[in-house]
């Protein structure tokens, strides 16, 4: 198993160009199921979660092909309808399949992908959501039967803004006849540009990211080009990582207006931060403050999935804060990893509390989820000794060749084979 190896102390310097959103992709990748013909995505970074999502198309009958960081997928001809529990396992987002393979099929067969390392992560919404379009879902032996012969467009109201229901939903409408409306949606980026993917093969979607989303079905969709977004939990963890080393940096190819609510709190503790169209340039101005309160909630609001990330920063911070995790209930698990490098945290259910030490010691650490490791990852640059990662194939789900953007920027650290 690879682990990481870190030799903590150095200030982060220089350019990054960020990479395609891993969360937009996966949606866009499960969306091709519904596209009668080819569609090109550029500048695809091989996350391993896109890498499992490949698969499954695959598996469903896609022709794929890689051209440089281009990938070609070819779903004219869907050979099943079914996503078997050893590639479902693989990835969370396999269950983003679900509506466009009931579709395209009429019919899926889908198992369910597993509660990730950071809570439960039910599907209740994805499958209400179905319902609500008139599909049969039926719920056996760890699988997801969905029978769609009778489905039309109708009223779904999410009773909480779920990212991937919202998603799910959508690619379960576009091809089905009739009018859609999702009520109480969520409005992250990754929405708003899967209905750009989605409308450039020839979808009728309208408003994501801004209110009540409606989709008008059509009777099928063309292959297309398309480049996503860039990734706004990349861009949030190199400019922590920043603040945490007290270096300086420049970030191209961002959407400043994805990652407000970081940048208001990292001006607010002391850094220079400033943005021209797709760059970023920021400085660190000696040791951060505290951020104090730090709440995460859904877009526009602090993201989840920089709260590991934040929570590192405060460990090294003038200053106390406290942390609320109200999206996900097991998202804390790199707190005794934290706590094992000398961070002085403690914490109750949802709850923790940050009292920022002027240093961090190297351990030997362990990735329990994607985003907790890249907090390792952060520690490890400002611990004063060597730091070692284990499991770190969870945070290759994310981050692409992440020792090699960190070494390019003047950190010391390798990815090494045990
Ligand atoms: C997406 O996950 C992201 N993953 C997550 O990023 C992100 O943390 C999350 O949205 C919130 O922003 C992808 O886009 C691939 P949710 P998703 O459905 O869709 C509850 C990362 O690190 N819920 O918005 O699973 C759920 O339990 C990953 O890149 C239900 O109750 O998130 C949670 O409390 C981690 N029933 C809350 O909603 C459902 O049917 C938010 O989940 C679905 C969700």
């Amino acid at each position: 198993m690879s682990k990481f190896f870190i030799n903590g102390g150095k200030k982060l310097r220089g350019e990054v160009e960020i990479e395609s959103a891993k969360n937009a992709l996966l949606p866009i990748l499960s969306a091709c199921n519904l596209i009668d013909g080819k569609v090109v995505l550029h500048k695809v970074p091989a996350f391993s979660d896109v890498i499992a999502m490949l698969d499954v198309l695959k598996h469903l009958g896609a022709k794929v092909e890689w051209q440089d960081d281009s990938v070609t997928i070819d779903m004219t001809s869907p050979k099943r309808h079914d996503v078997p529990v050893e590639l479902a396992s693989k990835a969370r987002a396999s269950i983003y399949m679900l509506g466009p393979i009931l579709a395209r099929n009429k019919i899926a067969k889908v198992a369910y992908p597993g509660g990730c390392e950071i809570g439960l992560r039910p599907i209740d919404l994805h499958l209400s959501g179905m319902g609500a379009l008139g599909a049969k879902v039926v719920e056996k032996n760890g699988y997801i039967y969905c029978n769609g012969a009778n489905m039309k467009g109708g009223d779904v109201i999410l009773n909480f803004p779920s990212v991937g229901a919202t998603e799910n939903i959508i690619m379960a409408s576009v091809l089905t006849k009739g009018r859609t409306r999702i009520f109480n949606c969520a409005k992250e980026p990754e929405i708003v540009d899967l209905q750009n993917f989605l409308n450039a093969c020839g979808a009728k979607v309208y408003n994501a990211g801004c209110g009540v989303i409606e989709i008008e079905g059509v009777d099928r969709l063309n292959g297309c080009e398309y480049q996503t977004i860039s990734d706004r939990i990349i861009t949030g963890t190199y400019m922590l990582a920043c603040a945490m080393t007290g270096g300086e940096i420049t970030l191209k190819n961002v959407d400043p207006s994805h990652n407000q609510a970081l940048i208001s709190k990292l001006l607010n503790s002391s850094c220079q931060i400033h943005i021209k169209n797709d760059i970023i340039k920021m400085k660190a101005n000696g040791r951060a403050k505290a951020f104090g309160e730090l709440e995460t909630a859904v877009y526009p609001g602090f993201p989840t999935d920089l709260q590991a990330q934040a929570m590192a920063l405060q460990c090294v911070s003038d200053g106390t804060s406290m942390i609320v995790e109200n999206l996900f209930e097991a998202r804390f698990k790199h707190i005794p990893e934290l706590i094992k490098m000398g961070g002085d945290i403690s914490f109750r259910d949802r709850v923790c509390v940050v009292r920022g030490k002027s240093k961090l010691y190297g351990a030997d650490v362990f990735a329990h989820d994607l985003r907790g490791g890249a907090s390792l990852v952060m520690a490890g640059l400002v611990a004063e000794g060597y730091t070692t990662i284990s499991n770190i194939q969870l945070i290759d789900r994310g981050y692409f060749k992440l020792e090699h953007t960190l070494t390019a920027l003047g950190a010391d650290i390798k990815r090494i084979e045990d």
